[in-house]
């Protein structure tokens, strides 16, 4: 569900506050009734006319990106910096990303213009696993790893279990690979993780989002999931498995 002056603003039609005049004016129709209540929740099966004419609704588009470092999660910058949406200029749907990984985070990053799929996919209930390989400072000691996997602390309340396994540790580097999967989606968690247990993150990259990984994709690549993909996601994330 979404709020209609966003709907009428996403298709083009006017500006956010453009569409809010047109709403109290009394010029929005859902479902054949004028509303003229700013905020009211509208979703894609409703149907929405502006001043008589009917709102064409965009066909909802999914891709998957690997988002290289060096790039802002979101549509627009205020700083003028690249952002993920800049990498797919081909795509004509106003599409955001699903969720966020941080500027210097590469990896596995869904768009879409699909706000039912994006809010399934991102809300905490939902548990969707998405596996990190993070290049660490240090060789953690098992007794610190099995913290990550128990939960720990951090200042937003203690972590879901993680599944944490060590794929490579150099110790006159004083560097390690670990992979570790977690399926929260808190602000900068995996580096928050890492550094309560003292080694603090020096490259991350998601590998993995649910069953979906990067094959086939160089850095700013990207390809449409297919039908089944989206669907799978969905089935995902409303039960907790697929098939
Ligand atoms: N955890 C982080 O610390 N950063 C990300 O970008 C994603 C998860």
């Amino acid at each position: 569900m979404e709020r209609l002056q966003k709907v009428i603003a996403h298709a083009g039609i006017a500006s956010r506050r453009k569409a809010e005049e047109l709403i109290t004016e009394g010029k929005v129709k859902v479902n054949g009734q004028v509303v003229r209540e700013l905020g009211t929740k509208v979703s894609s099966s409703d149907t929405i006319e502006v001043e008589g004419v009917k709102i064409e609704k965009e066909a909802k588009v999914y891709y998957l990106l690997y988002k290289p470092r060096g790039v802002i999660s979101a549509v627009s910058d205020d700083h003028g910096r690249k952002t993920v949406v800049d990498l797919l200029p081909h795509v004509e749907q106003r599409i955001f990303p699903v969720g966020r990984l941080d500027y210097d985070t590469s990896g596995v990053l869904l768009l879409t213009n699909d706000g039912d799929f994006s809010n399934l996919l991102t809300h905490p209930r939902y548990n969707i696993d998405k596996t990190y390989v993070a290049k660490i400072k240090g060789s953690p000691r098992k007794e610190d790893l099995k913290k990550l996997e128990r939960g720990i602390m951090l200042e937003d309340g203690k972590t879901a279990p993680a599944k944490v396994k060590v794929l490579s540790s150099n110790r006159e580097q004083g560097k390690s690979i670990i992979a570790i999967t977690i399926h929260e989606g808190r602000n900068r968690q995996v580096r928050r993780m890492f550094e309560a247990i003292g080694y603090p993150v020096l490259k991350l990259k998601r590998e993995q989002f649910a069953f979906l990984g990067l094959q086939g994709l160089n850095a700013g690549e990207s390809r449409t999931l297919t039908a089944h993909e989206v669907k799978q996601l969905r089935v995902l994330s409303e039960t907790g498995k697929i098939g």
